[in-house]
């Protein structure tokens, strides 16, 4: 049985995740470029997946896309814009009309839609001035809820895109609550705590496939990417070194008396980071998509030190500061939550100070997953789905054979 302090432990974090709104020093808006390499990473697939679906479908009168845990910043319009792109490109070129695009941006309800309503007349402003004539007629929608809930009228979408969110599961898992000393899976973590983390992604993954293809329309596509991990055995490294970094500050904090140790003890963070084995079973096991294409690749902490980037010099101290703030936006809602407001500055000032001088953490890369999928027709008709009949059929075929060749031989008799 589950007591209510662990309930309320769980629910209170979970309930918690919000990346930092505009109003915040360090806004998720503002610090979210690692994020922006990934999805710059993903645009080939983005534009692969977008362009065979068109072929399939074109000439058609509108399209129905969702990007799902948008949050809120210029990352939230890039995927749009690709889309975009793609559409009026693909359409040129097949010289057919585009089709209208209905846009749906959904996040959790503490998500700042505001900031993205406000934002969306200089989004199409940018559109216009980009595309001219060409623009593609693009109406957007906010969509607040959880991606682990159904989101949208059955069989109604023909694109799904989710980028840097997977990794976040519904809720802490249940069985962790013995996790001392760690915030999330560490190598010093029980067994217990590995299946729990492992398991409540595989309910969670398996839930949102589910709704998914409830919402997609028959072959309609999807494009993921969530944070993983590259050893398949969890127990042998330390899972997340970003992470790992932020439990290392959090005991500086109590060594200097301004956190409770049980309070490092009761927080967990409600995430997770599958390596790439277990995304494929589970998506073959829930059964409604085909996994097209999967890729995982690397990207740096430090947004500064990327591909792109050909002008790059490390520094030791930026760097620090770098990653300290990309992950600051990201969990100091949560961290507020549990520990109170009074730590978030003093605890990062270390998060960045442990960064510059744990080289094995420095050197960490996060690790991408990257799927393509398209939903698996269930056409349920008896003439695609009378593979057994047609078995029987044939079985019974020798039988039909003799007795045609049997009136044969009596009709050439009399
Ligand atoms: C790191 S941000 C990624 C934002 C954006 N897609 C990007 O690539 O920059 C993760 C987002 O996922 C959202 N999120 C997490 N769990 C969610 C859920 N169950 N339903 C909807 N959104 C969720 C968070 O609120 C957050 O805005």
């Amino acid at each position: 049985m589950w007591s209510l302090h662990e309930q309320a432990v769980t629910m209170a974090s979970a309930n918690a995740l919000c990346m930092n709104p505009g109003d915040k020093d360090i806004s998720y808006a503002n610090h979210s470029s690692v994020q922006k390499n990934i999805l710059l990473k993903i645009r080939p697939f983005l534009e692969d997946t977008i362009t065979d679906m068109l072929n399939k479908i074109l000439p058609i009168s509108f399209i129905k896309v969702a990007d799902l845990g948008c949050a809120s910043g210029p990352n939230t319009f890039f995927p749009t814009f690709e889309i975009v792109d793609t559409i009026t490109r693909v359409c040129q070129q097949s010289n057919v009309d585009s089709p209208e695009l209905q846009v749906f941006l959904n996040d959790l309800p503490h998500n700042d839609f505001n900031t993205i309503f406000r934002s969306i007349p200089s989004f199409h402003e940018r559109l216009k001035k980009d595309k001219g004539d060409l623009m593609v007629p693009c109406f957007i929608v906010g969509v607040p809820g959880s991606f682990y809930e159904r989101l949208f009228p059955t069989r109604s979408m023909h694109f799904v895109h989710s980028a840097n969110c997977l990794h976040w599961l519904s809720k802490v898992p249940r069985g962790v609550e013995n996790n001392k000393g760690n915030i999330y899976m560490s190598k010093s973590s029980s067994d217990d705590v590995f299946k729990a983390y492992s398991k409540q992604f595989q309910m969670d993954f398996s839930k949102f496939l589910r709704f998914r293809s409830e919402e997609v329309i028959e072959g309609g596509q999807m494009l993921l990417a969530l944070l993983g991990r590259n050893i398949t055995d969890p127990t042998n490294k330390d899972c997340f070194p970003i992470w790992d970094l932020l439990t290392k500050s959090l005991f500086d904090l109590v060594a200097k008396g301004l956190v409770q140790e049980s309070d490092v003890d009761s927080f967990n963070i409600p995430f997770y980071t599958p390596c790439q084995k277990e995304v494929r079973e589970i998506i073959e096991k829930e059964g409604s998509f085909n996994l097209e294409r999967m890729e995982v690749f690397e990207e740096n902490w430090d947004f500064e030190d990327n591909d792109y980037n050909t002008n790059f010099v490390f520094e030791k101290n930026r760097s620090g500061q770098n990653v300290a703030k990309t992950v600051r936006a990201v969990i100091e809602s949560m961290l507020a939550n549990h520990f109170g407001e009074s730590i978030i500055d003093d605890l990062f000032t270390i998060y960045a100070y442990h960064r510059l001088h744990e080289i094995q953490q420095a050197m960490a890369m996060a690790s991408v997953n990257a799927l393509c999928m398209n939903s698996i027709d269930k056409d349920i008709s008896y003439a695609n789905n009378s593979s057994l009949q047609k078995n029987i059929l044939l079985k019974t075929r020798p039988f039909l054979e003799d007795a045609i060749k049997d009136i044969h031989v009596e009709v050439v008799l009399c």
